[in-house]
């Protein structure tokens, strides 16, 4: 079947007996997000998690990245073959910075998760400006288990406002100035992480932490 086709197939066609698997894995996903929210919910302050969304990569974009990485082929082993480690993903979305790292820690810290890969891209933004923290997870119980890995993004929703706009942009083909987007979106990114840091400053102040 040609790429084309395959990227065609719904999710459940196209990754066949593994697709059970990825339910799995997404649910146990949302399940551990939704825990550390619940353990933090007695708290007076602020939701550290405002909101967060998983998915299960579609045939489509799994395809693209196969090819992107140099891959062969179009299936779910293809992909594992190249080390794609983002089938599943989680995004968590923090109101503060600190909160971005304490829902990381936790998730670190937990029995049935161990931490494959670390990026910190808040410590050490991309060059166009992109902040996220972004861990690669192995669940070693249950039927996930069977997956070599997950992704969790964290970011603050500030930066989760300008990493949406970012992507969209990045895959036009129409922008007509595109270094002069560039450099905006990069002044933006700046700002929004000089806004995050003071309102994280505020926070700690109104708490008494300063
Ligand atoms: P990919 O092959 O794109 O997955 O990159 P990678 O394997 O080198 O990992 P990396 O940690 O750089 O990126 C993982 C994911 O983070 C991407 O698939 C995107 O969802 C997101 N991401 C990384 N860089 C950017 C960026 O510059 N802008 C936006 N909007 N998202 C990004
Ligand atoms: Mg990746």
């Amino acid at each position: 079947m040609s790429d084309t086709l395959t990227a065609s197939l719904t999710p459940e066609q196209f990754y066949g007996e593994h697709y059970q698997t990825l339910v799995a894995a997404k649910a146990q996903l949302d399940g551990l997000v939704e825990e550390f929210m619940r353990s933090q919910s007695s708290s007076d302050d602020l939701a550290p998690v405002v909101y967060h969304t998983s998915r299960i990569k579609s045939p489509a974009s799994l395809v693209e990245k196969i090819g992107r990485k140099g891959g062969q082929g179009a299936t779910f082993q293809d992909a594992l073959a190249v080390g794609i480690n983002d089938i599943v993903g989680i995004r968590v979305n923090c109101a503060f910075i600190d909160d971005v790292y304490a829902t990381a820690n936790w998730l670190e810290a937990r029995p049935e998760v161990q931490v494959v890969c670390k990026k910190d891209y808040i410590a050490h933004p991309k060059p166009n400006g992109y902040r996220s923290l972004h861990l690669i997870l192995r669940i070693t119980d249950g039927p996930a288990s069977l997956l070599p890995a997950v992704e969790v993004q964290l970011r603050t929703i500030a930066i989760d406002f300008w990493a949406t706009l970012e992507h969209k942009i990045k895959y036009k083909k129409t922008i007509e100035n595109p270094e002069l987007m560039q450099a905006e979106l990069k002044r933006c990114a700046d700002e929004i992480a000089s806004v995050d840091i003071s309102m994280q400053a505020i926070r700690n102040v109104a708490r008494g932490e300063d």
